[in-house]
């Protein structure tokens, strides 16, 4: 059973993409692409008109996916049922850290992408130092996110390189996601919020009870409103913005050669890429892929 088959059950209530968020995901996919594939597309939050196909592995979440939109089909980023080449823009929005082998993933990405690959994750390390809730009441939740957050830095490299810029969090973000209520904090002691949050849901409510707790009560006393002052000013201090955004990685697959191909026999591209790559750059061109496994153009 996929995960967001237990945690997903009443994501679209909670989580309904933000429009500012949503502005920039498709900026960065750009306005020269014909057809989007969105992988670990959930109920299609910020999938733009262009999306011709869905990626997901949990039945409950492609169930809640709105009439009309682009087709879903059950499957996993580690292994893409579809062809090389097979669309301009792969989008993948908050879901690498969900995935049980990231790089495996990315490398499908990069090999069904014909022009470009937007990743939008966060970063962690500016997540635990700078975000109140779990620095101050949840570190065990921080703990919990610091075994599956995939490092911008790494995600990049995966990527062949990548543009990198920041989304900031709005202050009234429609898209209940972690960091989204963070000038709300009431919000987090509402069990409905958390439990279209991952790392609370997953982390564990006994886990997370103390610290509740403890924010509940520094909101009944008013003592939560100093404790974000202060973090806000260490924050300006290091030249930190008050609250983290999250990070828009923005890839080209790069030339044919260079990217992991799946063997015409049905072979993945693992382990053929480096390989394709030096041919690629050798300047064998086409020939050389070829003798790959690839198909022709
Ligand atoms: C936080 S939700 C994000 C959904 C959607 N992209 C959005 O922005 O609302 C994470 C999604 O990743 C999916 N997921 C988990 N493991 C996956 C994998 N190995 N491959 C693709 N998607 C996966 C989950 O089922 C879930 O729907």
């Amino acid at each position: 059973m996929a995960t967001y088959d237990t945690l997903g059950a009443t994501y679209a209530r909670t989580r309904r993409p933000d429009p500012r968020i949503a502005a920039r995901i498709h900026a960065a996919l750009g306005d020269d692409i014909a057809d989007v594939l969105d992988v670990g597309a959930g109920t299609g939050s910020y999938e733009p008109p262009e999306t011709v196909l869905a990626v997901e592995p949990s039945r409950v979440m492609l169930d809640q996916r709105p009439p009309g939109a682009a087709p879903g089909v059950q499957a996993v980023a580690e292994r893409l049922p579809l062809r090389d080449d097979a669309v301009d823009a792969v989008m993948a929005v908050l879901t690498v850290h969900h995935w049980s082998d990231p790089a495996a993933g990315i490398r499908e990405l990069r090999r069904v992408a014909r022009r470009r690959v937007v990743v939008l994750t966060w970063d962690q390390d500016v997540f635990r130092e700078r975000f109140w809730l779990v620095r101050e009441y949840l570190p065990e939740a921080a703990a919990f996110d610091d075994t599956r957050a995939v490092p911008v830095g790494r995600l990049a490299a995966l990527l062949g390189g990548a543009r990198q810029e920041t989304v900031p969090v709005p202050h009234d973000c429609t898209d209940g996601f972690a960091a989204a209520y963070w000038r709300r904090p009431h919000a987090y002691l509402d069990p409905r919020v958390r439990a279209g949050i991952s790392l609370l849901a997953q982390t564990g409510e006994d886990v997370i009870a103390p610290g509740l707790a403890r924010l509940a009560d520094d909101l009944a006393s008013g003592r939560w409103h100093p404790a974000r002052r202060a973090a806000r000013a260490r924050h300006r201090r290091r030249g930190l913005p008050a609250v983290g955004g999250r990070p828009l990685i923005r890839a080209r697959p790069g030339r044919r050669g260079d990217r992991p191909r799946r063997g015409r026999c049905g072979r993945r591209g693992a382990g053929l890429g480096r390989r394709a790559g030096r041919v690629a750059r050798a300047g064998a061109g086409r020939g050389g892929c070829r003798g790959l496994g690839r198909r022709g153009r």
